[in-house]
């Protein structure tokens, strides 16, 4: 079946259920995705009675589309992603951005737990991604180019959208949070990286690596939708202390989420 005819199918679906015109998409990670819970005027639906969507497989996301006004805009917001580790194709993980695309949406946020490779970041630091480097090998767009949505070479050279930067960075400013900037490093996961791996990711410029958001930024930047992308650090990188444990980065992204929801809320406010 063609992109465009599952769309559709996925379409009809939701606005059978009341989703409408979308302003800004946003696709909450690992344990952020209680911002949810501030939507007025609410549809809410499990990816599994999506058509076309897929199921979420890991502890600590959960697997719901939410869509309704938030901070004065149109969301259509993801409650936990897809990623490629669960065993889904690029274009699986990345077909809700199209979804958005369709339904209007300028913008799309994407947030992350991250493990922290700039040693001057902490744990439970936010990051505005100011840049990413796909290190997966993978790209959403390799095969036939959806000309409907973009052109077959799209430009990255400006990913992170630089006004949704500043705006960031004020609205951070007003509420006293601290908000520190870098790049992403997209691994495929699900192995944690190896200190080795940390060292490389370090030297060749990035400040933060992760198992998620690249493709979906690729996707909507393809389609000329502007991305705002932040991080939440949730641990030191491999190597820089310690072991790695799934359980952690939850509970470090559980002290996160007050000041990350009211970050989100108040970087929505400005947005255009
Ligand atoms: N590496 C990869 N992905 C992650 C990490 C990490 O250290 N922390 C949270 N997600």
């Amino acid at each position: 079946m063609k992109l465009i005819d599952k769309l559709n199918e996925t379409l009809t679906y939701l606005q059978a259920r009341g989703v409408g015109k979308v302003d800004l998409g946003l696709i909450l990670g690992s344990g952020l995705g209680e911002l949810a819970d501030e939507i007025n005027s609410t549809v809410r639906i499990d990816y599994a009675n999506i058509p076309h969507f897929q199921k979420t497989t890991v502890t600590g996301h959960a697997g719901c589309l939410i869509y309704g006004e938030l901070s004065g805009k149109q969301v259509l917001l993801m409650q936990g992603r897809f990623h490629f580790y669960e065993g889904y194709s690029m274009a699986e993980i990345t077909y809700p951005v199209r979804l958005m695309t369709k339904l209007g949406a300028r913008g799309l946020i994407v947030t992350n737990a991250a493990g922290g490779v700039n040693a001057a970041f902490k744990p439970s630091d936010l990051m505005l991604i100011s840049d990413h480097i796909n290190y997966n090998g993978q790209n959403p767009l390799i095969g036939e180019n959806a000309e409907a949505f973009g052109t077959r070479f799209p430009d990255m050279s400006a990913a992170y959208d630089k006004e949704y930067r500043q705006i960031a960075k004020k609205a951070a400013s007003q509420l006293d949070i601290d908000l520190v900037e870098g790049i992403y490093m997209f691994f495929s996961g699900p192995s944690y990286e190896t200190p080795a791996e940390i060292r490389f990711a370090r030297t060749i410029g990035a400040d933060a690596v992760g198992m998620s958001s690249v493709p979906e930024v690729i996707v909507a930047r393809h389609s000329g939708l502007r991305v705002l992308g932040i991080s939440a650090i949730s641990n030191y990188a491999s190597g820089m202390q310690g072991t790695l444990d799934h359980s952690e980065i939850i509970s470090i992204t559980e002290k996160i989420k007050p000041k990350f929801k009211e970050l989100i809320k108040q970087i929505l406010e400005e947005l255009d």
